[in-house]
């Protein structure tokens, strides 16, 4: 996408991955895509706000090039080091060798631990800030939004709060604005952002959105290093964040569930029409059909996670308890659950569920059954699923 501008002499230069599909590794499906945005500043010191990802130096630089040749650049903030926006630095340092960087000086270890650079280095932390002509940008530290070393970026001039992680959505288009996209795709990106990128923190997101909100800061425009610059919906995904980040659930369930001869996924279905028919919103998951992004998203703010797995050898099947050791990082609170599963001689699987995540929610006694449910047993699973709504509604 060619650069952009998104204020008068401010531009996203950054690049856009339309085929990234596997984002940290494995962990985040990105079904549409990602960017890595960077922006750049013209005024008396020409400013970038962070890289791209190794692999789209060129992209990144033609865009530079297409507003200013990018060795004019003097000076680079590196708002953030993980490799989706630090990738191209060592090759941007190279063009303009002598540009000022800044940057908490947790970022500057993990450049020099990355790639053995970190250029004219000026260590920054929340209170100061830096003139570059017109603009006085101000640095906020945000440790764990996403990780030790990030910090905010804002510029006063021009109301642009530079977000870095925070804020963004994995959704590739070559539009920049969140006014330009579908609304509803927008908010459903932006939710399993946060889910899968933020949760853990959301002690620390609610305490610095606190923070933030007594420097009073006027923000027009949220451009974060994902994603769409928030223009329309500032106050939107500002009140989203406050809402994720307080551990707020709507009364709704998950039921997450894997089979091996579908005798576990009788029950889930069983338990999902009993839910329904308590008046709570229920989905079933079959955990090898669905990306665990998207079950995360559903969970963020679901009070009710029912677990099922069949038993195989004396212990919960693979695939979800993959997604159980993925959720129990989320630290999250206020959740009500319960296990199920069917078994053939032992029954291990819905204690090995409840032992793997009993850190983040509590759980009411299992139901289990021997090889397949019988018509009294699927009642049984029906009504623990009808209780089980009653309970979500009746405890706030
Ligand atoms: Fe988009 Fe924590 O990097």
């Amino acid at each position: 996408m060619p650069a952009g501008l998104i204020k008068d002499d401010v531009y996203a230069v950054g690049a856009v991955d339309w085929n990234e599909r596997r984002f940290h590794g494995y962990t985040y499906v990105t079904k549409r895509g990602v960017t890595y945005n960077s922006y750049l500043i013209l005024d008396k010191k020409v400013t970038l706000i962070d890289t791209v990802r190794k692999g789209f130096e060129r992209e990144l630089l033609d865009n530079i090039k297409s507003v200013i040749e990018p060795s004019k650049i003097d000076v680079i903030i590196i708002n953030h080091i993980e490799p989706d926006h630090s990738g191209a630095f060592p090759e941007i340092l190279k063009i303009c060798p002598k540009a000022k960087i800044y940057g908490t000086e947790k970022a500057r270890q993990g450049l020099l631990k990355y790639y053995g650079v970190s250029g004219d280095w000026t260590a920054v932390k929340s209170g100061q800030n830096l003139s570059i002509g017109k603009r006085t940008l101000d640095f906020i530290d945000v440790p764990m939004i996403h990780w030790p070393d990030s910090m905010f970026t804002y510029s006063a001039y021009d109301k642009i709060l530079f977000s870095n992680d925070g804020f963004g959505q994995h959704y590739a288009t070559n539009k920049i604005f969140d006014d330009e996209v579908d609304f509803a795709a927008l908010m459903d990106e932006a939710q399993k952002y946060y889910a899968n990128i933020l949760w853990p923190f959301n002690a620390l997101v609610s305490a610095k959105l606190a923070a933030i909100s007594k420097l009073n800061l006027n923000i027009e425009l949220i451009a974060p290093s994902h994603g769409h610059v928030w223009r329309k919906h500032v106050a939107e995904i500002m009140q989203k964040y406050l809402y994720w980040s307080s551990h707020s659930c709507k009364d709704r369930a998950a039921v997450v569930y894997e089979t091996m001869w579908h005798s576990t996924e009788k029950m889930a279905r069983k338990i999902v029409d009993g839910i329904t028919s308590g008046g709570v919103e229920a989905v079933l998951f079959d955990v090898t059909k669905n990306d665990r992004t998207d079950i995360a998203s559903y969970m963020l703010d679901a009070k009710g996670w029912v677990f099922g797995s069949s038993t195989h050898d004396g212990e919960m099947l693979p695939a979800i308890a993959g997604f159980l050791h993925f959720l129990k990082g989320s630290k999250a609170k206020g959740r009500k659950s319960f296990a199920f599963g069917s078994y053939g001689w032992s029954g291990e699987a819905t204690k090995d569920i409840e032992d793997t995540i009993s850190n983040i929610t509590s759980f009411d006694p299992s139901l289990r059954v021997v090889f397949n449910p019988t018509e009294e047993e699927l009642n049984q699973c029906f009504e623990a699923g009808r209780a089980f709504a009653l309970k979500i509604k009746s405890e706030k």
